[in-house]
């Protein structure tokens, strides 16, 4: 291709008039892009960026390689990418905890917020209170009175100070006024694993990681934390039906870029993002998991930075009230 064409023929694809300089050494993309998923494999968090990387890679032409790097409540991870070239081969799927993570650690070797280009919302999903199946309570009154009764001899499991599965244990413990002793694992797909062995007592997790645990029955639910039952869930109570009014929250996930990536690359990516969100097996999917894709309009970059900066004003009060901090 002549340099002129492979200007214009990026920037055709780009939807842009001038290609970014980054554009002159040729289309982007032109060899794979890695996707940091700050958690282990087999989690909520794995699930989703993999379903997507699949289809942001039939519409960008390269793979989305996937690489876990967890640890530290998902923060290893958003360092990772922090630190990476802003040259759109090096993107992070996060959560919820890119909100609370700003105000939990006071000591990054990052800018949580300013270390990143926002590209677009995922989704939200929903969590769910869970415990190992032969828990001595059958429902979420019961368990509280459990909770209430046992306090720190019991294991409550998440994946580190500022994960989804630490605020919805913090929520949990503020409504039920006791404490537990928390287990820390690098992603809740490992803690799914002792809590189907039964050698840790109780989670709340997302339902892409919890729903196929507990229609086969290897774990005991209580309660999705949403004010509506999920459909994949039809069974299952909302906390609020379930006597805990309050104890409400989901994880919205979004996908981000190094600060200084340029705006066409931010672009492109955000259209395949988009055209990811379409894919009828990725709604299919996610359906089967208790979620959906956000809306097209919710996935534009702009409102991913206006979404992300309000969540981040809400949590502080909380986080600062617990006075509990990761360092
Ligand atoms: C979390 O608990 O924040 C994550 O969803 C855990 C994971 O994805 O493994």
């Amino acid at each position: 291709m002549t340099h002129i064409t492979r200007r214009v023929f990026s920037g055709a694809a780009l939807g842009v008039g001038l290609a970014a300089p980054a554009m002159a050494q040729g289309a982007y993309p032109n060899r794979p892009i890695t996707m940091v998923i700050p958690f282990a494999a087999g989690g909520p968090t794995d699930t989703v960026g993999r379903l997507i990387a699949q289809a942001m890679g039939a519409d960008l032409g390269q793979p989305v390689v996937v690489e876990n790097v967890g640890g530290a409540g998902g923060t290893l991870g958003a360092q990772r990418v922090a630190q990476a070239r802003p040259d759109g081969y090096t993107i992070l799927l996060h959560h919820i905890g890119m909100a609370t993570i700003p105000t939990l650690y006071r000591r990054l070797a990052y800018d949580p917020v300013n270390g990143f280009e926002t590209v677009g919302l995922v989704t939200e999903v929903p969590m769910t209170l869970i415990a190992r199946r032969n828990i001595e309570a059958n429902t979420l009154q019961e368990l509280v009175a459990l909770i209430r009764q046992r306090g720190e001899s019991l294991n409550y499991a998440n994946a580190g100070i500022g994960a989804a599965s630490h605020l919805c244990g913090l929520l949990l413990m503020k409504a039920v006024d006791t404490r537990m002793t928390t287990v820390p694992y690098r992603g809740t797909g490992p803690a799914m694993n002792d809590l189907v062995a039964g050698t840790v007592d109780i989670m709340c997790d997302q339902t892409t990681n919890t729903t196929e645990q507990i229609r086969a029955g290897t774990v005991r639910a209580f309660a999705v934390t949403t004010e509506d039952r999920v459909a994949a869930l039809p069974d299952l109570p909302t906390s609020a039906q379930g006597g805990l009014p309050g104890f409400e929250v989901s994880v919205w996930h979004g996908l981000y870029a190094p600060k200084g990536t340029p705006a066409p690359i931010i672009a492109r990516l955000n259209q395949a993002l988009v055209k990811a969100l379409e894919t009828p097996s990725v709604a299919q999917r996610f359906a089967d998991l208790g979620t959906a894709p956000v809306a097209a309009t919710r996935a534009t970059p702009e409102v991913h930075r206006q979404f992300w900066m309000a969540d981040i004003a809400k949590w502080r009060p909380l986080i600062q009230a617990a006075g509990q901090f990761a360092d």
